[in-house]
């Protein structure tokens, strides 16, 4: 591919976080990577320059065009944001991150586990927020992009808080009574404190194909003015 200015680079994070506990086990979550991975497919499609940061599952991007990585853990994926991050115009956080994982004394990656009869505790520890990190290193030319899938009632205002919080651009609302499902309904906010005046909603419930369209089609006159700032 030509890469020239004007090129639009994605860098997108789809799919699970594995946190290992042993040699064979792990905390996971059921995330499929196919709402990220469709979004790359049709970025590459019309032309962005894509990396997708894919989580362990059985999916495999289909266009050539696209650079995959892989990632296991929530460690794996943010030393790979600090690699791409500064190469891309605009980050998509679509990955389902763990918020805890065990503690570094409780993993043992060389061996397994053994029963020892009664009951097992596992200590936690919290997981760096990625997104807020991110938002810490970006440039001001590029645009930080979030997901958080809410339970409907609460939707827009769990979105809003998340969106300062996180220190991000924009947030894509999605009702997590679709999760699993092939079709998604969405609202698109953006952070006001950073520019970004923008809202809107997908026409009702649509399939994950027509909602990466819809996305791209929001983020494409979103990004083009991030990356004229320091044209
Ligand atoms: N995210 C992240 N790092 C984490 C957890 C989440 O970057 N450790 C990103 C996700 O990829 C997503 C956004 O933050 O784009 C919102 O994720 P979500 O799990 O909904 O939010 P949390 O920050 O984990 O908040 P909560 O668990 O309270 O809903």
């Amino acid at each position: 591919m030509i890469v020239n200015e004007a090129t639009r680079r994605l860098l997108i994070t789809a799919g699970p976080t594995y946190e290992p506990i042993d040699a064979v086990r792990f905390i996971g979550n059921r995330s499929s990577g196919r709402l990220g991975t469709s979004l790359a497919e049709h970025a590459a499609a019309l032309g962005w320059e894509v990396s997708l940061l894919l989580g362990p599952n059985a999916i495999e991007p289909t266009n050539p065009q696209i650079t995959l990585e892989r990632f296991q853990s929530t460690s794996d994926l943010e030393n790979l944001l600090q690699t791409h991050l500064p190469e891309s115009d605009v980050l998509i956080m679509a990955a389902a991150v763990a918020d805890y994982r065990p503690a570094p004394e409780e993993v043992n990656l060389e061996g397994k586990r053994r029963r020892e009869g009664g009951n097992l505790s596992i200590r936690l520890e919290s997981t760096p927020d990625l997104l807020a990190g991110c938002s810490k290193i970006a440039r001001d030319d590029q645009l930080l992009v979030g997901f958080a899938l809410e339970p409907k009632d609460r939707m827009i205002s769990s979105a809003l808080s998340k969106l300062a919080r996180k220190n991000i651009d924009l947030i894509v609302a999605n009702a997590l009574e679709t999760m699993d499902s092939d079709s998604i309904e969405a609202t698109l906010i953006g952070n006001t404190e950073r520019g970004v005046e923008h809202e809107s909603s997908t026409s009702g419930t649509i399939t994950k194909t027509e909602f990466a369209k819809w996305l791209l089609t929001q983020l494409e006159p979103l990004t083009d003015q991030r990356k004229s700032i320091n044209a």
